[in-house]
């Protein structure tokens, strides 16, 4: 039952369209539930749209007070749970860290935002003293330039590796699909070319990331068989 956790710290950062384009990748062949924790329900609202997968759930609302037991409902109900945390550093981010098989900080690549995220793996290293438990993580680079990768990506890329942090190979790119998804209330393979440009460059992009998430919680559940 993998639970997934969108953080950071950063307002922006890419949290929820990350969250959201991965749910949607997950729901092509599995139930999910999203937990939106962000005030302004933005997952909720995009799933009142009239094409949302059918195992796609929301649940919203989340708070630091019901989030262990929004997560842990979810959990029992649909096989993949994620959570799309509000960008803050709070009670409620270390709740949901504690309760993660992976946590994804998105960041988009400029060094002010690297230092906000490191605020986010804190939290994770943290959050992996309390509970003696290895959390796996990975920073993924958001509303990249799916044509070039810039000098200061890779520098910031590589600055993280040397300190021992995980990256995500797949990035989110800019892309206009991803913003219309919201405007348009609809998955990305629902979208109409007419309206949006580039459809299948982002639904591509979307299966590289989600291969990776699949890939990285294989990983872990190895580490996790092998510790217990
Ligand atoms: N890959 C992308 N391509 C195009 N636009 C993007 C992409 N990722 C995010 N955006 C845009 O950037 C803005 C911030 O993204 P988003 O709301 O996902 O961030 P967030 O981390 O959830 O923010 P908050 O902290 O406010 O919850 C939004 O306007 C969104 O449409
Ligand atoms: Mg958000």
């Amino acid at each position: 039952m993998p639970v997934i956790v969108f953080a950071s710290p950063k307002g922006g950062a890419g949290k929820t369209t990350s969250a959201l384009v991965l749910a949607t990748q997950i729901a092509r062949h599995s139930p999910v539930t999203v937990i939106d924790a962000d005030p302004n329900r933005p997952i909720k609202n995009w799933a009142e749209g009239e094409n949302t997968p059918a195992g796609f759930h929301v649940i919203a609302d989340a708070d630091e007070e019901n989030i262990l037991d929004y997560i842990e409902e979810a959990a029992s109900k649909t096989p993949y749970v994620v959570v799309d945390l509000e960008g803050t550093a709070s009670k409620i981010v270390l709740l949901a860290v504690s309760q993660a098989d992976l946590v994804i900080i998105p960041m988009q690549p400029s060094q002010l935002d690297a230092d906000q995220a490191s605020r986010a793996l804190r939290v994770v290293r943290q959050q992996e003293k309390m509970s003696r438990r290895v959390v796996p993580y990975g920073v993924l680079f958001t509303r990249t330039n799916n044509a070039v990768r810039s000098r200061t990506l890779r520098h910031i890329a590589q600055t993280l590796t040397d300190s021992g942090i995980r990256v995500f190979r797949s990035e989110l790119n800019e892309r206009e699909a991803f913003r219309a998804m919201f405007a348009f209330g609809e998955p990305l393979e629902k979208l109409d070319p007419a309206d949006v440009s580039n459809v299948p460059k982002a639904i591509e992009n979307a299966e590289w990331f989600a291969e990776e998430v699949a890939e990285m919680l294989r990983e872990a559940s190895t580490v996790g068989d092998a510790n217990g």
